[in-house]
């Protein structure tokens, strides 16, 4: 028998939502939701609001999660924030090595592999982040650049961790674009991330670890995403802004 694996559908408000209005976005949700069994659904504030959303989540079947953490605990690090700070404001999760973080902001594997390290030890889950550019899908590196950030960013990880934690895939030509990979594009990524990890930790830990979409998904082609094999759930952005279209997507997606 095949192991079912639990979805998540979270959304990464990226630079949006003040804490009032992440906790009223999440009381407005979970009313809209109800009971959700077989998803997990996370939210991912900024760090300002990460406290006052967490709060809003007691008691409903949303958790919250950090978009990003430094990897040190303490120290002379101006401006950086740490896993058990994102904790301590009530993080379950925090999101790792975005295709942003990695543009911008100078994010690199060996940095992913800190962050993601510095997340397990504060007791909290990943959701590590790989995709590649459009340029590197034109020209054929796509299981390339894949297989580079699976291994590093997993390499300072245990088997038993791995099959803890998240693995979003997000194309980076679909985020914010409105080009949603097709069904069948995305399980294949997912599918050959899902084997990379088996590669390296065995077929049990790739069996269990869960395998995320991100990049343009909507409430009219969540369902087809998430019923493909090797998708375990979507990491949303644009679309998780708004209760009604986050709220869609997760009914779309419920097992
Ligand atoms: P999008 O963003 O849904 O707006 O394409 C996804 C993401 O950046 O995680």
């Amino acid at each position: 028998m095949p192991i079912q694996r639990k979805l998540i559908m979270a959304g990464n408000w990226k630079l949006f939502k003040t804490g009032p209005e992440g906790a009223a976005f999440v009381k407005e949700l979970a009313a809209c939701l109800g009971a959700v069994e077989g998803l997990d659904v996370v939210v991912a504030p900024p760090f300002t609001s990460l406290h006052q959303v967490a709060e809003a989540c007691k008691g409903t079947a949303v958790t919250a999660a950090a978009q990003d953490v430094f990897w040190e605990e303490k120290g002379a690090f101006t401006g950086e924030v740490a896993p058990h700070m994102v904790r301590d404001a009530g993080a379950a999760w925090a999101i790792i090595g975005h295709s942003e973080r990695r543009q911008y902001f100078g994010e690199t594997d060996e940095s992913v592999a800190k962050k993601a390290r510095a997340v397990v030890d504060a007791g909290l889950a990943p959701i590590v982040c790989v995709g590649e550019l459009e340029n590197e899908r034109e020209s054929g590196l796509t299981e390339q650049v894949l297989k580079r950030q699976v291994t590093e960013g997993l390499s300072r990880m245990s088997a038993e961790e791995v099959a803890a934690l998240a693995i979003a895939y997000e194309p980076v030509w679909a985020i914010g674009t409105g080009r949603t990979a097709t069904p069948q594009v995305a399980q294949e990524a997912c599918a050959y991330i899902r084997g990379l990890v088996a590669e390296r930790f065995g077929s049990q830990v790739a069996e269990r670890v869960r395998i995320l979409y991100g990049g343009s998904v909507k409430a009219d082609n969540a369902s087809e995403l998430m019923s493909q094999a090797d998708i375990d759930g979507g990491l949303v952005g644009g679309a998780s802004l708004e209760v009604e279209s986050f709220a869609g997507i997760i009914e779309h997606s419920r097992p």
